[in-house]
């Protein structure tokens, strides 16, 4: 059902287009039959009747000729041979079948008729009773209908419930809108005032219901990271004890007192991962600000000694960047290549073609990730083969993802066809 436009606005300019032509139709039907046939078939007959007359005085040989000029005078009826008739419109004259033979029928014999628009609207009719001659009948009043003013009023008309449709679905179709963009809003974890209830009923109950749930979800993130919080911060305090416990220990338990501070370290790192992932960072407002920078001052303060990350700059415009938020997808970027590839690292930035963002690209030497992979483990929890049993929770990415979607961006994981991955991010220009 290609065809049928899918927009509100189009199935109802469609509806009002095709209502509008059965009313033409039905009102074209009407007319015709209620006033156009009778008021045919009334001047048939009258014509039937002049011609009928006329052919009374050619009985009367004395009347015919003062009669026939007194008639001729008075109606502007007369009788003609064929040879007078061509001169005075009958040479222009148009044949008409159904008339002929509605003619036949009055009069009683075949008949003929003709007609002829020039300055006068003619009616020609050879009668059954003289087939030598043409009766010619001037009728005033039946000149060619003028139908401009008509057509005037069906295309305003026309026009007029074309905007009306307009007028209509845009007024529905305001509050439809409103409720898209908010559920984007939502969708990227920014939770919107409550939208205004206007519209229709049906839309009216739509965007409560909308509201419902966004004050519902709203209330589950809050609760979630009031817990996750909670928990974080209980777990540092007996963490903190421990570690302290560890210094009381002889000096003959330094092996494990090792073991257990690195455990506490890798404990510390993944809680804070999980705070990482939970904050909602709607406090760090996006600004414009120069991507170039930050990458700047990410590679440098994510720099290691043995190994070189070299960024390429290319000039970009001004972007909107949470900064603290982007800061730490750069980080956690640059950490998986550190820990995933030995060789040199290599940050490419640019715009993308289409003008509509920018980009950066992280891109190592290292094994890359098998193709299959690569959707999976962006989802919280999950590592690849290669990083089991080393440190990292397994949400890197996924923090990555989440505050990459927060700019309305994206993020392509690819091997690269020279070995190792590139993990490119799109950030749009503007919102
Ligand atoms: N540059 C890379 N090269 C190869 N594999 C990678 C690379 N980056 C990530 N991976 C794979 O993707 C998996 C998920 O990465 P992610 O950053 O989400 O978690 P992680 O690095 O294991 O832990 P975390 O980042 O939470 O400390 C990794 O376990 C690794 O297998
Ligand atoms: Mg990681």
């Amino acid at each position: 059902m290609k065809i049928l436009p899918r927009s509100a606005f189009g199935q109802t300019i469609l509806l009002i287009g095709f209502l509008l032509l059965i009313n033409q139709v039905v009102s074209l039907v009407s007319i015709m039959v209620y006033i156009v046939q009778p008021q045919s078939d009334q001047v048939d007959q009258l014509l039937a009747k002049q011609v009928r007359v006329v052919f009374l005085d050619v009985k009367d040989p004395i009347l015919t000729p003062a009669m026939a000029k007194a008639f001729h005078l008075e109606t502007g009826i007369g009788i003609y041979t064929e040879e007078d008739a061509m001169p005075l419109g009958l040479a222009d004259a148009t044949y008409f079948e159904f008339r002929s033979s509605i003619m036949t029928d009055l009069l009683g014999g075949p008949a003929e008729v003709r007609i002829s628009q020039g300055d006068e609207f003619l009616f020609w009719i050879r009668p059954p009773q003289a087939p030598n001659y043409w009766v010619k009948i001037p009728l005033t009043g039946l000149e060619e209908a003028n139908y401009s003013p008509l057509i005037i009023v069906l295309m305003i008309l026309g026009a007029l419930s074309v905007i009306g449709g307009w007028l209509f679905v845009r007024q529905l179709n305001r509050p439809l809108k409103s409720l898209q963009s908010a559920a984007h809003d939502v969708g990227r974890g920014d939770f919107p005032e409550p939208l205004a209830e206007r519209g229709t009923t049906e839309i009216v109950a739509v965007t409560q219901a909308f509201n419902h749930m966004s004050k519902g979800i709203k209330q589950l993130e809050d609760d979630r990271n009031l817990l996750m919080a909670g928990i974080s911060h209980d777990l540092r305090t007996p963490l903190t004890r421990i570690r302290l416990a560890t210094e009381m220990m002889s000096k003959q338990d330094e092996f494990l007192k090792e073991g257990i501070d690195g455990d506490i370290d890798d404990m510390n790192t993944i809680i804070d991962q999980f705070i990482d992932y939970i904050r909602h960072d709607s406090k760090d407002k996006a600004e414009l600000d120069d991507l170039n920078v930050l990458l700047s001052e990410s590679v440098q303060s994510e720099s290691i000694v043995d190994r070189n990350i070299t960024l390429n700059a290319q000039p970009l415009v001004k972007i909107p960047l949470r900064y603290v938020a982007m800061k730490r997808v750069v980080a956690n970027l640059i950490q998986n290549a550190i820990r995933y590839s030995d060789g040199d690292i290599e940050i490419n930035t640019g715009m993308e073609a289409s003008g509509r963002f920018a980009y950066f690209a992280v891109c190592d030497s290292g094994p890359g990730i098998p193709e299959a992979d690569i959707e999976r483990l962006f989802q919280p929890f999950t590592q690849g083969d290669k990083a089991r049993g080393t440190e990292g929770s397994g949400l890197g990415l996924a923090i990555i993802k989440r505050i990459v979607d927060t700019h309305g961006g994206r993020i392509l994981l690819t091997n690269r066809t020279e070995g190792g991955l590139s993990a490119k991010v799109l950030l749009p220009i503007s919102h």
